[in-house]
């Protein structure tokens, strides 16, 4: 499986220890970046990230900022990505089981590397339980293109 990750300034420490942990696993670590301290604006990172999950180069991508919370956010703009901000293990297992969660984001100024490395961890070994919460993904997806409707 291939993974792709990135994060802004608020995050450079935290995307070195998730890498540590994702090396833990049978995954190619895709890093956009960023590799220094500049400032950067988070929806980018989170646009790079997000096209190579859904033009399928990557099965998975991770996405940090401070708080994980701007990244989240526009994680979730681009069509087909499901993003998940945890900061605790459960939510994590539960965006992979119920939400199908392609991509997880977290905050560098919010949790720790050790609560983050736990947090990884449930994501990459939990699955997808299908049956009734297959429906409900589709109809997260199908508001993709509903939302259009609701502008007026
Ligand atoms: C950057 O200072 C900060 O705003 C960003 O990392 C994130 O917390 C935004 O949601």
């Amino acid at each position: 499986m291939k993974i792709t990750i990135g994060s802004d300034h608020g995050a450079v420490e935290l995307k070195d220890a998730v890498k540590k942990v994702l090396a833990e696993f049978d995954v190619e670590i895709d890093d956009i970046g960023i590799f220094g301290n500049a400032n950067v604006d988070y929806p980018d990172v989170a646009e790079k990230v997000c096209a190579e999950v859904t033009s399928v180069n990557s099965e998975r991508g991770i996405v940090l900022c401070g708080t994980g919370i701007g990244i989240s956010i526009a994680a979730n703009k681009i069509k087909g990505i499901r993003c998940a901000l945890c900061s605790d293990v459960y939510s994590a297992k539960m965006s992979r089981e119920h939400n199908n969660a392609n991509v997880l984001a977290m905050g560098g100024r919010v949790i720790g590397n050790g609560v983050a490395g736990e947090i990884v961890r449930a994501w990459m070994t939990s699955k997808f339980a299908g049956g009734r919460h297959e429906r409900r993904v589709k109809k997260i997806m199908a508001l993709e293109s509903k939302g259009e409707n609701y502008a007026d």
